[in-house]
């Protein structure tokens, strides 16, 4: 795919991952790919603003090649160091010794550890320094924990124009680039997605960035982030949606998310969603091995309620709801109500680790737990159907 002027001087050189599914070594967490952004401002100092996945090099050095000669560039800014912007640095620096590489003073220092980057003409930047490439200006706006101890945003005032890295990115490889050339309910929701599995824990973080970019009165009528689709036509929009969801603002509705061995606890979550539903509340049911985690974990980010249930297996949980757990507790949930529940053979002792889950990740058990020995009966049924609905009066009042 071609360059694209995304605005006067100003060109993604990016690269498009039809194929990745397996995103920070997660199994199957990108389901629709991904892009790596990266912008070439053509200016009296020719600089690139972030870099693309090591595998997609030598495609993203093609694509500089066809605007610009690679010992041209003066400058690169690297908002952040994880390897899907900063795999092609290496290469780009052994064509051009001299660049200069601008970023925040973990980059200098993660460069090194990473990949050995030393002495290279570095410039430390930090909030309130800016840089003249020519017509442009470059600020630059420390963003620490959003999501890396390293990350920054870059701005340009003359264009409005804000490049937050992974801020407002998300997971799909689409051809398109920009958010009016795409179904904007489709784009919001991968944005959520992304938001919910990689940027959840540092909501207070981010919200507080969002209001220091308020502060700082930077007009932005285009937000250009390093992964996905440029917003250009939605920016208030998603704007807004970022400040609701960093507010961690729940809905009244419950997720039940299981892992069944052999199918009784899918018929107990069955039921209990049969109860749910009749309080008249959305109710999502998720089977832990046929949803992505980050599916799952964009359900539970807008949920006020969880119901977790489990086989036992080995006096705990089964072993994709064991992993499911301890992704959830690094996400920090605040403000959940949940409760446990699952079939059991010899004793009920999976129910036991689930609320050793909701104890550490702070999620309020709202009742106690429901153990069944091996396939419910009929009465076992009822009772399940009469705990969703039990369950849906409390997320009612909650
Ligand atoms: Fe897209 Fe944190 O890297």
């Amino acid at each position: 795919m071609n360059t694209i002027e995304i605005k006067s001087g100003i060109f993604w050189v990016g690269s498009i991952d039809f194929q990745l599914r397996h995103f920070h070594g997660y199994t199957f967490d990108t389901p629709e790919g991904t892009t790596y952004n990266s912008y070439l401002l053509k200016d009296r100092e020719i600089t690139l603003v972030d870099g693309v996945w090591g595998p997609f090099t030598n495609q993203w050095l093609e694509k500089i090649k066809s605007l610009v000669n690679i010992g041209q560039i003066k400058n690169i800014i690297v908002n952040h160091i994880e390897p899907d912007h900063s795999g092609s640095l290496t290469e780009i620096i052994k064509l051009n010794p001299k660049v200069m590489i601008y970023g925040t003073a973990k980059c200098e220092s993660g460069l090194a550890k990473m990949y050995g980057l030393r002495n290279l003409n570095f410039k430390i930047v930090k909030t309130g320094d800016e840089i003249s490439i020519g017509e442009k200006t470059i600020k630059f706006l420390e963003a620490p924990m959003i999501h890396w101890p390293d990350s920054m945003f870059s701005y340009i005032p003359q264009d409005k124009l804000l490049l937050p890295n992974d801020g407002f990115g998300q997971h799909w490889a689409t051809k398109q680039r920009f958010d009016d050339e795409v179904d904007l309910d489709k784009l919001v929701n991968q944005t959520k997605i992304y938001y919910a599995g990689i940027l959840w824990p540092f909501s207070a973080i981010i919200k507080n960035k969002l209001a220091e970019i308020e502060s700082l009165g930077w007009e932005i009528e285009m937000i250009a982030p390093s992964h996905g689709l440029i917003w250009r036509k939605n920016v208030d929009k998603i704007w807004n949606f970022y400040k609701k969801w960093s507010d961690q603002e729940t809905e009244k509705k419950a997720v039940i998310v299981f892992e069944t061995m052999w199918g009784a606890t899918e018929i107990m979550a069955g039921k209990m969603a049969e109860g749910l539903a009749e309080t008249g509340l959305k109710v999502k049911v998720m089977d832990v091995n046929k949803f992505s985690r980050v599916e799952i974990a964009k359900e539970l980010f807008e949920a006020k309620a969880y119901m977790i249930g489990s086989s036992v297996h080995d006096n705990g949980v089964l072993p994709n709801m064991s992993a499911l757990l301890y992704y959830i507790k690094g996400m920090r949930p605040a403000g959940r109500i949940g409760m446990a529940f699952g079939s059991y053979g010899w004793g009920p002792t999976g129910t036991g680790e689930i609320e050793k889950f909701m104890i550490e990740a702070r999620i309020e058990k709202a009742m106690g737990s429901y153990n069944v020995q091996f396939t419910p009966n009929e009465s076992e049924m009822e009772k399940c159907r009469e705990i969703g609905k039990q369950f849906g009066k409390i997320i009612g009042k909650a």
